[in-house]
């Protein structure tokens, strides 16, 4: 593939890839079934299921692990931008579309490709839980150690990776690479 040229490593071969998203989407549903979401009877107030997935890292990873939960669920796409460098710690993320504003009493996973410095997320966990949502949980396929400042801790991580920018499946450098299946090491 062409596209493997800029790269100096595949991270993950795309069949890990699935593999490990398989068994997620098994987690995630099980993890439903114990908390005593009704998955199987969406008509109860109190068993909305809500997948909130930020765009545009997260497109690919969604979409194949929505189709390893046999759940009935709903689908949110939030963009946001974020600023780089720390000066603007606090206000570091920016949203882009509004958050779903029906969220109280639904339970909430909320999707990622990957977490880095945490700032995303962090912001995107406050938001939505002044919402009052039933049970909020966080999903990313890729974490990057020790680097976050702020602490989040997402209830499911697909691979923990190196300090290295990857691209594919989802992630991008400069918008390109989204579309390579596996996860690689740019090179530089
Ligand atoms: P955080 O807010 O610092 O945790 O950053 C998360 C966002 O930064 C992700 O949603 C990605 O868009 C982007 N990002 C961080 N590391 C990488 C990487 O290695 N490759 C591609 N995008 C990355
Ligand atoms: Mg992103």
């Amino acid at each position: 593939m062409a596209l493997q040229r800029d790269f100096s490593s595949i991270l993950i071969e795309r069949d890990r890839v699935a593999q490990r998203v398989h068994e997620i989407g098994h987690q995630i549903t099980n993890d439903f079934r114990r908390a005593g979401v009704n998955i199987d009877d969406p008509q109860s107030p109190d068993s909305r299921v809500v997948i909130i997935a930020v765009m545009t890292g997260a497109m690919v990873f969604v979409a194949d692990l929505i189709r390893e939960m046999p759940v009935k669920l709903h689908i949110e796409l939030v963009a946001v931008s974020s600023y780089p460098g720390t000066s603007v710690e606090s206000k570091g993320v920016k949203m882009k579309t509004a958050l779903p504003s029906d969220l109280a009493g639904t339970h909430v996973l909320l999707i990622d490709d990957i977490l880095d410095s945490g700032q995303t997320l962090h912001a995107l966990q406050g938001l939505i839980s002044q919402q009052k949502p039933a049970s909020l949980r966080t999903c990313v396929l890729l974490r990057k150690p020790g680097k976050a400042k702020i602490d989040v801790k997402p209830e499911y991580v697909g691979f923990d990776i190196p300090d290295e920018f990857v691209v594919g499946y989802g992630l991008d450098y400069d918008g390109l690479y989204r579309n390579f299946p596996g996860i690689a090491v740019l090179r530089v």
